[in-house]
């Protein structure tokens, strides 16, 4: 079975993922986490929040997802957020121009216009991949879902970030930090973006979950004090301009190829935070983005790319020089001031952005964390990212064994200890159903346990077994 199709066969068959609406057919681009699924993430979310509220100092604050049209217009989504779309004429479905031509040409189409891509569409008789139809001329296609607020023809969107909602309320956030720079301000939540035909699974999606941290600074200061605690983290790097070096962040500082300090520091920091999460070190790439892919309110871009063995390329996280770009432009539409007095100078802060997506990540984690032994499979996730930590199994379902396991049970749960409860099917099959959904502990209580009041402790990645006393079952998980 090829890795893809066993992760997805987990993911079904373990409740981890799911298609939604899946009742009335389902829809592409939605998808469930079920309950070990939604464990994980927020297990995902939890270490991102640690990170950058406990180590970063940032505030962290939840906003709507709908906001009103002017907050669009002011950030340049209504007029900027848009792909390129073409359809087929004859049964009318849809697809990414650029996508498409890259498909059959097998070229980039960064940088190409509208135009450009029709004529490559037409001069090589590109067709409709579905029906085989002629494909109509190619427009810029808003990706923002839009509603109405209230009273009728009132615009709202969904918002496609969470970074312009975190952005409005910079002066409150500014007063309650005590007028200090840098301010850090996360925000993890649900954004949504119109996808046309996404296609990779959890990949892309048309509403998924976002970690983005805004760091507002002055602009003459990107820097970080902590920059020499990931400076010698060496990694893959791919400039704008396709040169491929393997260095360290201190030395692509110093070589220019990274020009900003602040970036190459949270770019060593998502190295470590998503080796953390069980991603391998080595799989991850940074890439900068080239002028004309970069977003409209950028100066300056660097991803972390996964290499998936599956999907290709997965960008995990960007982290971008927003310069004032977006508090001007609210200053400019509200006619709020957001401008600071700081340290005797007047200006609007820059802002430095690390959006980290929570989806693709949470894939990334399954197929690094996917092993695949001769008679089992099992996810070797990290005990932070484990959606328990421990299962419990009465060996029988008699004899005062189930009541002696509900002991244990509980003592796991008063100890705060996510803790799973099974007691279907043989030994085997629970050992091989923990496995699969990477629990790190199971608990097996049997005769012995009446006797003398031990279990035995399973180790998920060396399935070496323990007996171990009830009284010390919690220090031991949780210290082994
Ligand atoms: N605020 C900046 C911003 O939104 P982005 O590169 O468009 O930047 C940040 O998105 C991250 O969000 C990406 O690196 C990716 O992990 C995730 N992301 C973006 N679009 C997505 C989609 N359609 N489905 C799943 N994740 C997505």
């Amino acid at each position: 079975m090829k890795m893809k199709k066993k992760i997805l066969d987990i993911l079904k068959r373990r409740g981890i993922v799911y298609p939604s609406f899946e009742i009335y057919g389902g829809a592409s681009g939605f998808y469930d986490y079920g309950p070990i699924g939604s464990r994980i993430k927020h297990n995902i979310e939890n270490l991102i929040r640690e990170y950058y509220v406990i180590w970063e100092g940032c505030f962290e604050v939840e906003c709507p997802t709908l906001s009103p049209e002017k907050v669009w217009i002011a950030s340049g989504h209504v007029k900027n957020f848009t792909d390129m779309l073409t359809e087929c004429l004859k049964c009318g479905e849809s697809y990414r121009a650029d996508h498409l031509v890259e498909e059959h040409l097998g070229i980039s189409c960064e940088g190409k216009s509208i135009d450009e891509l029709y004529e490559l569409i037409r001069g090589n008789e590109i067709h409709c991949p579905k029906c085989n139809g002629t494909l109509d001329r190619v427009y810029h296609y808003n990706l923002m879902f839009k509603t109405e607020v209230g009273h009728p023809g009132k615009i709202w969107y969904l918002r496609p970030e969470t970074a312009q909602s975190t952005y409005l309320a910079f002066k409150r956030l500014w007063e309650i930090g005590r007028k200090q720079l840098p301010m850090g301000v996360l925000q993890i939540g649900r954004s949504f973006r119109n996808e046309i035909s996404p296609r990779q699974g959890m990949i892309r999606l048309r509403e998924f979950n976002q970690a983005e941290i805004q760091f507002f600074v002055e602009p003459e200061k990107k820097f970080s004090e902590r920059f020499h605690e990931v400076s010698n983290i060496k990694a893959k790097m791919v400039t704008k301009d396709e040169k491929e070096v393997v260095t360290s962040l201190a030395d692509a500082l110093r070589r220019g190829i990274i020009k900003i300090e602040m970036i190459a520091y949270f770019l060593g920091r998502s190295i470590q935070l998503f080796e953390e999460m069980g991603i391998k070190r080595d799989s991850l790439k940074l890439r900068q983005h080239k002028d004309e892919e970069r977003a409209f309110y950028s100066s300056d871009t660097w991803d972390i790319e996964f290499v998936s063995e599956n999907l290709g390329r997965i960008e995990l996280v960007g982290i971008s020089d927003r310069t004032d770009y977006d508090l001007r432009a609210h200053m400019n539409l509200s006619g709020e001031d957001m401008t600071v007095n700081y340290e005797g100078k007047k200006f609007i802060p820059h802002v430095i952005e690390v959006a980290y997506g929570i989806d693709r990540p949470f894939y990334c984690v399954l197929e690094s964390c996917l092993v695949e032994e001769k008679e089992r499979t099992y996810m070797k996730f990290p005990r932070r990212i484990a959606p328990y930590l421990a299962a419990v199994f009465p060996l029988v379902n008699k004899d005062g064994i189930p009541e002696k396991s509900r002991g244990v049970f509980e003592l796991l749960r008063k100890n705060r200890v996510y803790t799973l409860y099974d007691q279907s099917g043989s030994i085997g099959r629970r050992y091989a159903r923990a496995d699969e959904i990477g629990i790190p502990f199971c608990i097996t209580i049997d005769y012995d346990t009446l006797e003398d009041n031990t279990v035995t402790i399973r180790d998920r990645d060396t399935k070496e077994q323990k007996r171990v006393k009830i009284d010390e079952v919690v220090d031991y998980i949780v210290k082994v």
